[in-house]
């Protein structure tokens, strides 16, 4: 028999102010995530990629509600917890990242002090631990200058250094899960490869399972063991990234398949027309 997932989300119904009432967005989405596994979710924008994803943290947007289903977290079912204790369980064991970590960040905090407070209050940690901790994790982020990070606010800090800024929050109390919702779609494509690299590495060293949105379906074959394709708030095929990505059976799936590779050799002519 195979171990209890950490995640499985069940039959989960998300519903969204509309026009003239409450409008079906997710419908009866299904999926399991084991300990240290990365699972994609690709599909075309409004699918509800992002909307499940925030179900999971217990953060839906103003006015959406999970109107069915369970997300159960390690043997919780955190649809029935309180809120306040399906905050603090995810607090420290679910971390999140985002397409515009400026917009998480306070702006007008050192990341220090924002990744030091983290530590104190719900990590338990010491002023001086905390300190040295927050170095520790910005060189784990891959940050050349961990001092001077430390005492910088968001803004003196390119996306890219911000996007490992923010991971370095997410993964400051050593979660099991880490959400990540298109965390490198902002960023130019060189960037992108490094923070993808990045997570691969953090996936392996921190021992993480992975929820990752995108809608390029090259970067979710690169970094997860599974894929899930959302299509008008359902999963319409899910997999092996290698099943999805040599058989894919949903003619949904074929044409996103066939738009990375006609993207592939779109940006082949155009390196061969600059080089
Ligand atoms: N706050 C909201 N109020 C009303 N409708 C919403 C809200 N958030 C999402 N929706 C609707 O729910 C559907 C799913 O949205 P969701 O953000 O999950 O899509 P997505 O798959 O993440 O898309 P994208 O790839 O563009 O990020 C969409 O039709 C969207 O318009
Ligand atoms: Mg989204």
């Amino acid at each position: 028999m195979s171990p209890e997932p950490l995640l499985r989300v069940a039959d989960l119904q998300i519903e969204v102010p509309g026009e003239t009432g409450p409008v079906a967005a997710v419908r009866g989405v299904g999926f399991t995530l084991q300990r240290g596994e990365s699972l994609g979710l690709v599909g075309e924008s409004g699918s509800g990629k992002s909307l499940t994803c925030r179900a999971v943290l217990g953060v839906l947007p103003y006015g959406c509600h999970a109107a069915g289903g369970t997300i159960t977290f390690d043997g919780h079912d955190l649809t029935r917890l309180p809120v306040l204790e399906w905050q603090r369980l995810r607090s420290v064991r679910i971390g999140a990242i985002f397409q515009d970590p400026a917009s998480y960040l306070n702006p007008s905090l050192t990341i220090g002090r924002q990744l030091s407070e983290v530590l104190r209050v719900k990590g338990g940690l010491g002023r001086r631990e905390a300190k040295a901790r927050a170095h520790e994790l910005l060189a784990l982020v891959g940050l050349r200058r961990p001092e001077l990070v430390y005492r910088q606010i968001p803004s003196e800090l390119s996306g890219g250094m911000q996007q490992r800024a923010m991971l370095a929050l997410a993964v400051s109390c050593d979660p099991d899960l880490l959400v990540a919702d298109e965390p490198t779609t902002a960023l130019d494509v060189k960037t992108q490869a490094e923070v993808l690299a990045l997570l691969a590495e953090l996936r392996e060293r921190l021992g993480l399972a992975v929820l990752f949105v995108s809608h390029d379906l090259d970067v979710v074959a690169e970094l997860c063991d599974r894929i899930a394709v959302f299509h008008r708030g359902e999963i319409v095929e899910a997999g092996t990234t290698d099943e999805i990505i040599r058989r894919p059976r949903h003619p949904y799936t074929r044409s996103l398949i066939e738009a990375a590779a006609l993207a592939e050799a779109t940006e082949e002519v155009l390196d061969g027309v600059h080089s």
